[in-house]
């Protein structure tokens, strides 16, 4: 397998803050001593979800030795193109400066930025209005 990338609609595109001690005392349970960090993490990502109707990234990965060469792209487009024919907003959440350059040659913009558990994070939003502009370029 070359590369990854999975998306999901909202408002099922997070688990529900009710879900999250079920995951935890189940799921999560291997991560030990990480697991208050990580609970931290995810619940501000839950938090700031936001309440527009969207579909939200993550994650994608591309094998590290078959990086660089398109395929991040290609699973992007993937996923854009769906975004453009559901005329919908798209969403994700990155902590690597250099995905946030990635992710502009989409579309993306940042819409809201933080440090979180001590690493910059960078929340990322493509607009509705960005998939009905595409769609028409393409229907013309
Ligand atoms: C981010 C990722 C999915 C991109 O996939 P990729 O196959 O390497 O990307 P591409 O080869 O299609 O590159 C697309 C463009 O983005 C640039 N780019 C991609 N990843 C980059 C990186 N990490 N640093 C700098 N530039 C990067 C490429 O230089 C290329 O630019 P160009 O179009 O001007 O040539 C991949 O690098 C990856 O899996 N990284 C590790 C996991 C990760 O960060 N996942 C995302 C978490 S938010």
């Amino acid at each position: 397998m070359a590369g990854y990338v999975h998306f999901n609609a909202s408002p099922n595109c997070l688990p529900a803050p009710e879900e999250l001690p079920i995951a935890v005392a189940t799921l999560l349970k291997p991560l030990g001593e990480a697991l208050p960090q990580v609970v931290r993490w995810f619940t501000r990502w839950c938090h700031l979800d936001p309440d527009e109707p969207h579909v939200h990234l993550g994650p994608i990965g591309v094998a590290p030795d078959l990086q660089g060469r398109g395929v991040g792209t290609a699973l992007m487009q993937r996923y854009v193109e769906h975004l453009e024919q559901e005329k919908t907003a798209g969403y994700l959440e990155t902590d690597r400066p250099e995905n946030v350059e990635f992710y502009k040659k989409f579309g993306f913009i940042v819409r809201h930025q933080e440090p979180l558990i001590g690493t910059p994070t960078w929340y990322m939003w493509r607009t509705r209005d960005e998939s009905f502009k595409q769609a028409a370029e393409q229907d013309s």
